[in-house]
């Protein structure tokens, strides 16, 4: 069956369009076919890829049932690309009934093409992000190991409850990748043990390390893989993508 992951955290560069980003085209690589799909109006993954011109497919599809047709960016890696004009949806959308479940909808046709659907989400918990939580499968949350990361972590853990409650009943947090890590600081170390006691085995042993090369790739449209084979971001992100690969 085919995996849908949103990649959710409303507190912004925590690392969710990086993970999104080098979390697919590392199971792209592992012979996995994926779709990415960028749900953020800022449009970070898409530009992350190379996608210099916006693309208002996905919102098009969203306001008036248009068909989408993922671009094609490597083998195995497919993208369905954003445009700031997403972020109109909350208010235009306001009186559609059903209006949780639009990118469900128009995500049904495509859904059995391909093994993994990462959804890349905005810094927020509106609209667009409620949409990724109803036709997700499983929910991935990316954290920062700062104090100020693990404050925010009720409201999410919330929203998702609720969303569960509601409208997605079998939606599951399935993974939490601590990113930016240092393991030097003790800061780091602490807030690691203490995001551990509160997901337990949720938190995946691969811990990605702060390296500069994950923040160089995006500004030269590539995948870590293709921009630095022997960073440190790319050996954390193939470590993830094979516990992401043993995950049931
Ligand atoms: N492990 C890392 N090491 C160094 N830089 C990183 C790492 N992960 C992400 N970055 C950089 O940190 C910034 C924020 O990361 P990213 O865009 O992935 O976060 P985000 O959660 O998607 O942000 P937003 O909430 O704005 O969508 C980016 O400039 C990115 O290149
Ligand atoms: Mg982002």
């Amino acid at each position: 069956m085919t995996k849908i992951i949103a990649i959710t955290n409303h507190k912004g560069g925590v690392g969710k369009t990086t993970s999104a980003v080098n979390i697919g085209a590392g199971l792209a690589r592992n012979g996995k076919k994926i779709l990415l799909i960028d749900i953020d109006p800022q449009a970070n993954l898409s530009q992350s890829l190379g996608i210099k011109k916006s693309d208002a497919m996905l919102y098009e599809a969203m306001r008036n049932n248009a068909v989408l047709s993922p671009i094609s960016i490597l083998e195995n890696l497919e993208i369905i690309p954003s445009s700031a004009d997403l972020s109109n949806l909350e208010s235009e959308l306001s009186a559609e009934a059903g209006r949780e479940y639009i990118l469900d909808e128009i995500l049904s046709p495509l859904k059995s093409h391909f093994d993994y659907i990462f959804i890349d989400c905005p810094p927020s918990l509106g609209l667009l992000t409620i949409n990724a939580f109803t036709t997700a499968t499983e929910i991935f949350i990316p954290l920062q190991a700062h104090y100020l990361a693990i404050k925010g972590l009720t409201k999410i853990v919330e929203v998702i409850e609720k969303v569960k409650k509601r409208l997605n009943k079998n939606l599951v947090i399935s993974g939490v990748i601590i990113t930016q890590y240092d393991k030097r600081k003790v800061l780091h170390r602490d807030v690691a043990e203490k995001i551990i006691s509160y997901f337990g085995e949720k938190v995946f042993n691969t811990r990605i390390r702060d390296n500069i090369a994950l923040a160089e790739a995006p500004s030269t449209g590539q995948d870590i893989f293709r921009y630095s084979q022997k960073s440190y971001g790319a050996e954390d992100y193939a470590n993830l993508c094979q516990e992401i690969l043993k995950m049931k």
